[in-house]
């Protein structure tokens, strides 16, 4: 069996181009490195199997400069010739910034790969792999980058039995029996994968902290998370526990978590101490609380500013970070109740906090206001928040995108949610700004996802997600990248460089989302997905539920007011040039039309077509794009690998026939509900 799907992006493939093989071949004879930290070694290991791999050469690895060609390494703190070397362009960079430079002396070539510190370097290799691999010529040299953000973090919903909350990719790597894993040979590969991205902090468990996962943070379990933690840090990630904010109860040692009380804030700082003294450089905390039932500090009396800063002043001495989830909202909510509105529930919570919390607090905002969905307007806080660190949290695993079962390619939705222009400081205050603290100089700032690894041999489930979790490392790590452009170097490392595959792949990737919103829920509304698993169609699902996520269809009408003027004033929390757009029907987005708005199935779209008839035409084309993706996939038969081939297949076919269920569902309810047949007359039921 092929392990090709395991190794990712970073397959190390045979270079095609005779030509480029042979220059590089010459330029890469011998390695030249003086400094020797854990990450550098990462960098050499990694230069030594992505080199035999795609040129197959074995470079001599020395301290002195051999003849005649060399590769150069180094970092500005570790090897004084580096500075000289770089000259004013060592002035450009930053923390872990690299440059890979071409430098000639005497006519012959030399490679400088530096970075201002090991993690520089690291990311300087990887990138110079990618290079390589890619089939890019070195004419674009110098290459000097620096990551745009900050954190650039994945959260794992892994649970200590095993299991992964919204995990579509087999069992946890982490985890098993309640015990962390011995298999670290795999955590080390995964280290590798994630560093080779530029990914710098990752949280190991789930945010809902259950009774073991509790104890992650004494003795019961902490030198096996320090072992987890040496090999994170050999590649310059940090690493973060979700904790339970009752902790002090739930262990048993005090009678109460609240925290204002002395010996709580006494509890955590030595907690913390304990922690640090396993773990140095440990990251901090990533905190869910009083949210989907966790404690937090409304069961005192208390605020979220008063609970997250009694955890920063724990982990303040230590250089640690509180991580603290906005995702509050009611969750036992009467449907009949028209007043309360989800979507505003964290804008409400958190907006009065903003500038309460302290330094090393940052909020952990969802992209939307309501739980991931195919389609959501970006939250107000982001943008509202002008005192407080920020995080934007992303999913990558794809709960309610087709659960990596459907191909749905998420960089084109991220993207748009990063170019979101909030007017938060007039025109052109996009999220990408506010996120990278361009925009408000707050003191930490970055990324984070739900991330959509398991222990399945392809990491993902469908071996296409694996383009979402490169993807959303590499978006973190320059948000200016296009979808085009990242999805074509995913394709070129994964599969190869050949013009045809790497245009189809593209083309499917690309169109893939949209492809996925045709089929399910229209114009932002929404959920219309089986309850608790949250897979497959079931318009009524969570209408008449207490998750407050509801469409609001009946005969004449779907969507949801949430305007200033007659709805539930949500709008009402955007900046107002933003507020003034969605407030109406006629200059709303229309992709978000039944977010803001209820709309009458007669009412014409601008494309000339009624509602009721755009929900019909958008899932029988849905369904046709599905089919499309097997027919450009059938197209690269020769192209790709047998095993790679049938398991991509197998998945597309299977998204065909559910593609069909959906569309079959959201169209029979519609016309049940209505009368009012398809134009086209196709089949409906
Ligand atoms: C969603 C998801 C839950 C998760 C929650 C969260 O609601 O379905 O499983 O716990 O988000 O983000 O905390």
């Amino acid at each position: 069996k092929s392990t090709s799907m395991y190794k990712c992006w970073l397959k190390y493939y045979k270079l095609e181009n005779k030509k480029l093989s042979g220059e590089y071949k010459n330029l890469l004879k011998s390695i030249v490195i003086k400094e020797n930290t854990a990450i550098t070694q990462s960098a050499v290991n990694e230069l030594k199997r992505g080199l035999a791999g795609i040129l197959g050469i074995r470079p001599e690895i020395s301290e002195e400069p051999a003849k005649p060609a060399f590769l150069m390494l180094g970092t500005l703190s570790g090897n004084k010739s580096i500075a000289g070397l770089l000259g004013r362009e060592k002035q450009n960079l930053g923390e872990e910034g690299f440059i890979i430079k071409l430098l000639t002396e005497n006519e012959q070539k030399q490679l400088l790969v530096a970075g201002k510190t090991d993690r520089g370097l690291l990311y300087g290799v990887f990138s110079l792999l990618r290079l390589i691999q890619t089939g890019t010529g070195l004419d674009g040299l110098p290459r000097i980058e620096n990551p745009v953000n900050q954190l650039r973090m994945v959260n794992h919903w892994d649970n200590m039995d095993r299991s992964i909350e919204r995990g579509y990719a087999g069992k946890s790597i982490f985890y098993k029996n309640n015990k962390i894993t011995g298999n670290l040979a795999r955590i080390s590969d995964y280290a590798r994968m994630l560093a080779s991205v530029g990914i710098n902090a990752i949280a190991i468990n789930n945010v809902n902290v259950h009774k073991f996962e509790t104890l992650l943070i004494t003795d019961r379990y902490i030198k096996d998370a320090a072992k987890l933690n040496e090999i994170f840090r050999s590649y310059g990630i940090k690493l973060f526990l979700s904790i339970n904010f009752a902790s002090p109860l739930s262990t048993g040692e005090l009678f109460t978590a609240d925290p204002l009380d002395k010996e709580v804030r006494k509890w955590w700082k030595n907690r913390a101490e304990f922690i640090y003294a396993y773990m140095p450089d440990f990251g901090g905390f990533l905190v869910k609380a009083d949210s989907e039932g966790r404690p937090g500090p409304f069961t005192y009396g208390r605020t979220h500013a008063d609970g997250a800063n009694m955890l920063a002043e724990a982990l303040k001495p230590h250089g640690g970070l509180v991580i603290w989830r906005c995702f509050v909202y009611n969750c036992l909510q009467d449907w009949r109740d028209r007043t309360i509105d989800r979507a505003k529930a964290a804008y409400d919570h958190f907006m009065p906090l903003d500038g309460a919390f302290a330094e090393n607090v940052l909020l952990q905002i969802k992209n939307g206001p309501m739980d991931f969905q195919v389609r959501e307007p970006v939250s107000p806080l982001i943008g509202g928040l002008e005192k407080t660190n920020q995080v934007l949290e992303l999913q990558t695993t794809q709960e309610y995108t087709g659960q990596q079962k459907h191909l749905c390619y998420l960089v084109p939705m991220w993207k748009e949610v990063l170019d979101f222009d909030t007017c938060a400081k007039g025109r052109g205050t996009s999220v990408k700004k506010i996120i990278s603290r361009e925009v408000f100089k707050n003191k930490y700032g970055g990324f984070a996802t739900v991330t959509n690894i398991g222990d399945d041999t392809n990491w993902t489930g469908h071996q296409m997600a694996q383009a979402n979790t490169f993807g959303y490392a590499r978006l973190a790590w320059d948000p200016e990248l296009t979808s085009e452009e990242i999805a074509e170097s995913w394709i070129r490392l994964t599969y190869s460089n050949d013009r045809i595959l790497v245009d189809t792949i593209k083309d499917m990737l690309l169109g893939s989302w949209r492809t996925y919103e045709n089929y399910t829920s229209p114009l932002g509304i929404g959920w219309m997905v089986n309850p608790n698993h949250h897979y497959g169609p079931n318009v009524d699902g969570y209408e008449y539920d207490k998750w407050g996520t509801y469409h609001r269809a009946d005969h004449k009408g779907i969507g949801v007011d949430r305007n200033v003027r007659n709805g539930t004033g949500y709008a009402g929390q955007y900046h107002k040039e933003v507020a003034r757009l969605y407030e109406n029907v006629e200059t709303c987005p229309e992709e978000l039309l039944l977010f803001f708005h209820y709309i009458p199935y007669d009412y014409r779209l601008k494309s000339g077509e009624t509602l009721i008839q755009y929900i019909y035409n958008t899932h029988f084309e849905g369904v046709e794009q599905a089919e499309e993706l097997k027919r450009k996939w059938e197209s690269l038969k020769d192209k790709v690998e047998e095993d790679v081939f049938g398991h991509v297949m197998e998945r597309l076919e299977g998204q065909i026939t559910h593609s069909k269920e959906w569309r079959d569902i959201i169209n029979t309810y519609f016309f049940r509900k209505t009368g009012i047949p398809d134009e086209l007359g196709r089949k409906i039921y």
